[in-house]
């Protein structure tokens, strides 16, 4: 099988590494793809969010596959484009993909479904806006309804802070808090059969002991030792199905990956966010103990043919993954520093440790930053706590001038496993 991979981040270099790994992909391509990436796959500049540029390159490049990783691109309607090229996609379409594009848009498809979830408001104005956070109290929830990156939301206790956020927003969801842990579902879906992976749960705050603000994830592991072995179950019936099933009534079927960051309340499981793909970087642990061979299940959801799927298969290995961030992410970052280390993680600590690239690009010989979150280092092991220990001890050996990582993925978890 000819594969072509869109996008640029460590989700995508994981997604790469896994279809290199697969026998009955012959070729590789990405776009526009990374320095890591590059080793393992044939790179082609594109601008990623041009749907007719993508197609022509698929078309081009006789690709049998395109997978598109973020979101941004989906929203655009890429997925679309090429599907109109006749080409198989796993991505949903731009409608479908606005389970994640508009939040909400996410609040009535769960309404609709009967999908649990935080109470909401979206508000336009200040007053109502106002209103809304007066109805709830603090902690304050306030979500830019556009996509953001994972900043567009803040949790906060300081109402002007909140106001003040709300004010900068086109347009805002306004919610409940959801106390409890938070837990990263995804499923592999052709728009009617739903094939859930493992839960992963990702890090989204800056800093360890979950302070500073929210980021894109800084780090992920998986299993998750503590929570009900009957999650998984609970939250297709729940959650899953109804939702893939309701975008199907609608007419706008979501094929591809659907994503559910989800809350353990003391009152049962709530949704926090969908997404339309893959998470970066939940991806790297989750992806990291599929037996499975990628292509063939991506293929049979692009398809429609996921109900002839036999089950899938996984490692009784843990995984876990550490984001390596760049001076100020994530903030406006610093870009173009040299990294060191890749070579000696590949000598050392292969094949249970592993970099995959995200905001990198080659200059010369050199390896340098170029984006917010620059790699993550994701390992195996036996448990949690070997996974993690081998993940720090490469990550120890990356030199990267001003670089920021979390201390503390997984360290809970594998303390109480
Ligand atoms: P989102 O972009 O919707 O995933 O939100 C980013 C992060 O903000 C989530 O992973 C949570 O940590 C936090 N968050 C979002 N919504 C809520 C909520 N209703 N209650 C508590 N925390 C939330
Ligand atoms: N890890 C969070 C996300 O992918 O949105």
């Amino acid at each position: 099988m000819n594969v072509l991979v869109i996008g640029s981040g460590a989700r995508e270099h994981a997604l790469c590494r896994s279809l290199s790994l697969d026998p009955t992909v012959t070729a590789l391509h990405c776009a526009p793809g990374n320095a890591g990436i590059g080793e393992v796959a044939e790179l082609h500049p594109v601008d990623a969010l041009d749907g007719k540029a993508v197609s022509a390159l698929a078309t081009e490049l006789g690709a049998q596959l395109v997978i598109v990783g973020p979101e941004a691109p989906l929203v655009a309607g890429v997925a679309d484009a090429v599907r109109e090229a006749g080409i198989p996609v796993f991505g949903p379409s731009k409608e479908a993909a606005q389970l994640e594009g508009s939040k909400a848009f996410a609040k009535d498809v769960m309404a609709a479904a009967g999908v649990p979830t935080a109470r909401s408001y979206v508000c336009t104005t200040p007053a109502e806006a106002a209103t809304a956070l007066d109805a709830f109290g603090p902690p304050y929830v306030v979500k830019d309804d556009g996509l953001a990156a994972g900043k567009g939301v803040v949790v906060t206790d300081d109402l002007e802070a909140a106001k003040a956020h709300a004010a900068g927003c086109e347009r805002v969801v306004i919610e409940e808090f959801l106390d409890g842990p938070e837990v990263s579902l995804f499923a592999v879906t052709d728009g009617e059969t739903v094939v859930p992976l493992r839960p992963a749960q990702d890090f989204k705050r800056a800093l360890d002991g979950d302070e500073g603000p929210n980021t894109g994830g800084m780090g992920a592991y998986s299993p998750l030792p503590w929570a009900d072995p009957k999650l998984v179950d609970e939250v297709m019936e729940t959650v899953l199905q109804p939702t893939v099933d309701e975008l199907r009534r609608r007419g706008t079927p979501f094929s591809g990956l659907l994503y559910a960051g989800l809350a353990i309340t003391g009152r049962g499981v709530r949704v926090i966010e969908f997404n339309a793909r893959f998470g970066d970087p939940e991806t790297q642990v989750v992806l990291a103990r599929l037996r499975t061979p990628l292509a063939g299940l991506l293929m049979a959801a692009a398809t429609g043919n996921l109900a002839d799927l036999p089950p899938l298969r996984w490692s009784d290995e843990a995984a876990v993954t550490v984001v390596v961030a760049s001076h100020n992410y994530p903030g406006t970052p610093r870009t173009g520093d040299p990294i060191s280390g890749l070579d000696e993680v590949a000598a050392e600590d292969a094949p249970h440790a592993y970099v995959l690239h995200a905001g990198t690009r080659r200059d010369g010989d050199a390896v340098v930053s170029a984006g917010g979150r620059v790699l993550s280092v994701t390992a195996t092991g036996e448990d949690l706590a070997q996974a993690r220990e081998r993940a720090y001890r490469a990550v120890a050996r990356i030199g990267l001038d001003g670089s920021q990582h979390r201390t503390d993925i997984a360290a809970k978890a594998a303390a109480e496993a």
